[in-house]
């Protein structure tokens, strides 16, 4: 796929090594950026060859330290919210993706970084990634899913402190607050998150698409709606050939062959 701003690299079993590539800007968001995120996340739905994506950010400093403020400072009432609304698509285009999309955090996730991490299913980070929703500083409030986002990850209270702070934290503290799943050494992140793609790739990748699915439709809704969806696609699931595999593998203690490739 020929992006602007992407670099990407697919390895034998489907892994793609999405890396955002404005180092000299600090990997910051421009309009390219989310087109080529968006036209990424297209792909990634609609080629069977892709089987994980991983994000990071080219050098060493950033994964994306914010939405590009040049971009942001000429932008009015009506240019903002469109900036607002293609950021969601493709944001939101990459969450709802049916196969496993970990950011691999290498440093500042700033802004619409911190944004673009949080749409992803997993985020390990790096002990010098440093977090923080810095809008309010700008005069302004988060545009790429901030406000939604980071109240269900870390709870409405936290939120709103980092929200109306604009206060940077460290990988441990983001760690702490459920922010990122783990901190991994600086060496070793992009292999960690390999290595998790691959374990998620040897699951049932049709019990991996429901899964993201249902997580995504039950979150927001009330509790007892939320268990009759789970029950539905339980049915669905307890009805696929994956599971016929998965089970009789485990009776018949051998590994399971799933057809999902
Ligand atoms: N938008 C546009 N350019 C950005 C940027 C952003 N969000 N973040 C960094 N850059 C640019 C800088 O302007 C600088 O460009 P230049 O060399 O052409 O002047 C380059 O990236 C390097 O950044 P610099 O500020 O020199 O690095 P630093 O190590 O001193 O500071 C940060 C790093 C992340 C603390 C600082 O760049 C920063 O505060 N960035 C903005 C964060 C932010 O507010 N994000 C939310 C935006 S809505």
């Amino acid at each position: 796929m020929p992006y602007t701003t992407l670099l990407t690299s697919q390895d034998a079993d489907g892994i793609v090594v999405v890396t955002i590539n404005r180092p000299d800007k600090l990997n910051a968001l421009n309009d390219a950026v989310i087109a080529d995120l968006g036209a990424l996340a297209a792909w990634a739905a609609s080629d069977a060859s892709v089987r994980a994506l991983i994000l990071t950010g080219a050098g060493e400093k950033a994964f994306v330290a914010g939405a590009d403020i040049s971009q942001i400072a000429k932008t009015d009432a009506a240019s903002g919210a469109a900036l607002s609304a293609a950021g969601h698509a493709a944001f939101r285009a990459l969450e709802r993706l049916p196969k496993p999309v970990i950011a691999a955090i290498n440093g500042f996730a700033l802004g619409g970084g911190c944004e673009l991490a949080m749409a992803c299913h997993i985020r390990y980070a790096s002990p010098n990634a440093k977090f923080g929703q810095p809008e309010v500083k700008l005069g302004l409030i988060p545009g790429y899913g901030g406000t939604v986002r980071l109240p269900r990850l870390v709870g409405r209270g936290r939120a709103l402190e980092l929200l109306m702070s604009a206060a940077m934290i460290d990988a441990v503290e983001a760690h702490r607050i459920g922010l990122v799943n783990k901190v991994v050494p600086a060496e070793g992140l992009l292999d960690e998150a390999i290595a998790l793609a691959k374990t998620i790739l040897t699951m049932g990748p049709a019990a991996v698409a429901m899964i993201v699915a249902t997580v995504d439709r039950a979150f927001d809704l009330p509790l007892d709606a939320a268990l009759a969806f789970e029950a539905e696609q339980f049915g669905v699931a307890c009805g696929s050939e994956e599971k016929r595999e998965g089970t009789t593998a485990f009776l018949e203690k051998r590994p399971a062959q799933f057809s999902g490739r």
